[in-house]
């Protein structure tokens, strides 16, 4: 006899509140609009209040979920801590968090600097927001959780750069936010910590139901001239970059029941880059 459970149904996030960090992104608000479709009610935290509130009035008004935008630097401790209180304040407990901001810095010509020329300044810069914060958000939300008793889980977003070198061959006549870009050291140096992060919180409050996995991403199409497509869509096995949409389905999965046994993992969604 097969035992009365609804597979499908350990994907919903009915009754769930999910903080999603840099919910204003490019991935960011696909992500967002994700969790919500599925139920949850999300709490949106970027930098810019106005833009956060007017997108979760936009995800309650297509999804029917209780959204709310809340401004938060997370690699400032005393906005992280706001931002938690905030959330209580509204939503009542935390279950699910996608720790997911990232800085691309504003001084684009020091973010995309030579290697040997590279500021500590904009590396200290970039580690603030790409690690720090990671470290701030998954502390006190984590610590929410850990006090709710519930159990939880944490999606902390790296990169396919945290775990592979970048071809530098394929910036070659690159164009994109109006500048010649590559990947910086930093950038990479921060999302290979990042998964060393969520392996070491998800034995540590393995105890407590709280699940920490990675998610890893390889590179979206969203504006980078045809030059760069080309050359990065020669790396992939599939031949193209990937859709901001497609990494959401692997966010939902780890953020619900559907992976209540998988934890300290990583799922890579690149195409199949990472594998040749
Ligand atoms: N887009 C891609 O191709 C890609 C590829 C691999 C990994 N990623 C990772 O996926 C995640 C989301 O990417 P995205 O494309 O939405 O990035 P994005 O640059 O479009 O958005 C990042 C968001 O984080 C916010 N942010 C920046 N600094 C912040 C701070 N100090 N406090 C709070 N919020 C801050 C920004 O305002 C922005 O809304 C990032 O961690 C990124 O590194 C993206």
């Amino acid at each position: 006899m097969l035992k009365e459970i609804s597979y499908k149904n350990l994907f919903s996030l009915e009754g769930k509140t999910a903080v999603v960090t840099g919910g204003l992104g490019i991935l960011g608000k696909r992500f967002c609009a994700g969790l919500a479709e599925f139920g949850a009610n999300v709490a949106v935290v970027d930098l810019d209040e106005k833009e956060a509130e007017a997108f979760a009035r936009e995800l309650t008004g297509r999804y029917g979920r209780k959204c709310s935008g809340i401004a938060c630097d997370v690699s400032s401790p005393g906005n992280v801590k706001d931002m938690v209180a905030k959330v209580l304040n509204e939503f009542s407990e935390i279950n699910i968090l996608h720790n997911n901001a990232a800085s691309k810095s504003a001084d684009l010509n020091a973010f995309f600097a030579p290697f040997e020329e590279y500021s500590l300044t904009e590396w200290r810069k970039v580690m603030s927001v790409n690690l720090d914060g990671m470290f701030l958000v998954a502390q006190a939300v984590g610590s929410q959780m850990a006090r709710q008793c519930k159990g939880g889980s944490i999606v902390q977003t790296s990169s396919v750069y945290g775990i592979l070198a970048p071809d530098q061959r394929i910036y070659e006549g690159s164009f994109y936010l109006g500048h010649e870009i590559n990947t910086p050291a930093v950038y990479s140096a921060s999302k290979a910590a990042v998964i060393g992060l969520s392996k070491y919180l998800a034995a540590y409050w393995a105890d407590k139901n709280i699940r920490v996995n990675t998610l890893i991403p390889g590179g979206s199409q969203s504006g980078q001239n045809d030059t760069f497509l080309r050359n990065y869509s020669a790396r992939v096995p599939m031949g193209r970059m990937g859709q901001p949409d497609e990494m959401v389905a692997a966010l939902v999965y780890l953020a619900s029941e559907a992976s209540s046994y998988v934890t300290g993992q990583s799922i890579v969604v690149d195409g199949g880059l990472s594998v040749w």
